[in-house]
């Protein structure tokens, strides 16, 4: 395919968690002409280094700080631009897209990348409802994603790892029992590259995922392939538990509203709607007006949790935890 040909793409937080296999799965695709926009002071940042080693092209830009007009400049030729950032920088989205549009980009992608849920559940949900309110607004066209929680939060690290991804892996909650949908963040990458070239995915909010399982099947997995009990390592909040520190959380919050505060709610409301609600699945998703991703790439097979853990087990810390 001539770079002509091809779909222009940037991706804003190529340098995040997320955002760098976003990245790294479009140049794998070979169907893109990969941009990413990254702050001044990140350019020499491992991901960044790597991302541009492998043909990614770089314009600097910071979506808080820049105004319109500025990002605007960068966005000049761009069809699609996906954004990855995180939560703290959200509202600098709403800038960007607006000089998306300005620009003549055909599709913009915020960054969702979690549940599909029903307004009230979930505070960070709802900001990014606001979010997509805006673009909708605009006018742009769009395309909302979203994930289930990222595989790679599920599994239990090995015991001999550190850092507020491992420490993450061990709390849960619920009773283990309710199905919930996941996907690595190998595989966000992937659907993504899949999801921004199809007509039918303008304008509509699909769902993705690699794997749907409760947390006892999850854990049995990590036991066998790992070979250690991480199991007994993982908290499992109950119910009361949980609603306890919601409402600490949400005290916290309107005492004093700020991205820490905003923070401290997503997990125990996360775990609550998915581990004892039971909702974060692909059926709650397609009831809420999703379209499924599995069901529109249907030759495209995303890795089960057993694969999953196989290559998460083995390939620890390199390629998941400290240095994508
Ligand atoms: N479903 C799940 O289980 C799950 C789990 C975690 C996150 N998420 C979601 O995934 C999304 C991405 O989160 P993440 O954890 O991958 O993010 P992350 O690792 O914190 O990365 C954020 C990226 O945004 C960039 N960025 C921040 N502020 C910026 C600015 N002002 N201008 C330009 N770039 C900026 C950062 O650039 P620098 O390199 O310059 O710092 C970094 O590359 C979020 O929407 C989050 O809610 C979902």
């Amino acid at each position: 395919m001539s770079s002509e040909s091809k779909l222009t793409v940037l991706v804003v937080g190529a340098g995040g968690n997320t955002g760098f296999l976003i990245a790294t799965a479009l140049l794998d695709a070979n169907k893109y002409n990969t941009y990413i926009l990254c702050r001044p002071g990140s350019q020499d940042k491992t991901r960044i280094v790597t991302l541009k080693a492998r043909g990614a092209k770089v314009k600097l830009g910071d979506i808080i700080n820049d105004t319109v007009e500025e990002l605007e400049k960068n966005l000049i030729g761009v069809d699609v631009v996906v954004s990855a950032v995180s939560t703290s920088s959200m509202d600098g989205e709403k800038t960007l897209f607006q000089a998306a549009k300005n620009a003549g980009v055909q599709r913009v992608v915020p960054s969702d990348f979690g549940f599909m849920v029903p307004p009230g559940e979930i505070l960070l949900s709802d900001m990014k409802r606001k979010l997509h309110s805006f673009i909708e607004e605009l006018g742009v066209g769009y395309t909302f994603i979203e994930v289930g929680w990222w595989m790679d939060l599920v599994l239990p690290y090995p015991s001999n790892t550190t850092g507020i991804l491992a420490q993450r892996s061990y709390t849960a909650g619920g009773t283990g029992k309710v199905k919930v949908a996941f996907t690595p963040r190998i595989d966000i990458g992937r659907f993504v590259a899949h999801i921004i070239a199809d007509p039918r995915t303008l304008n509509q909010t699909v769902f993705c995922y690699s794997d749907q399982l409760t947390l006892d099947e999850v854990y049995d997995i990590a036991n066998r392939v790992s070979g250690e009990d991480l199991r007994s390592k993982v908290t499992m909040w109950t119910k009361a538990q949980l609603a306890k520190q919601i409402e600490d959380a949400r005290v916290a919050y309107e005492q004093a509203p700020s991205v820490m505060t905003i923070v401290g709610r997503v997990v125990p409301e996360c775990y609550y709607y998915m581990y004892v609600r039971g909702h974060n699945t692909v059926e709650k998703a397609k009831e809420l007006g999703a379209l499924d991703a599995r069901a529109l790439y249907p030759d495209f097979q995303p890795l089960s949790t057993e694969e999953y853990a196989k290559l998460f087990y083995k390939e620890l810390p390199d390629i998941f935890y400290s240095n994508v």
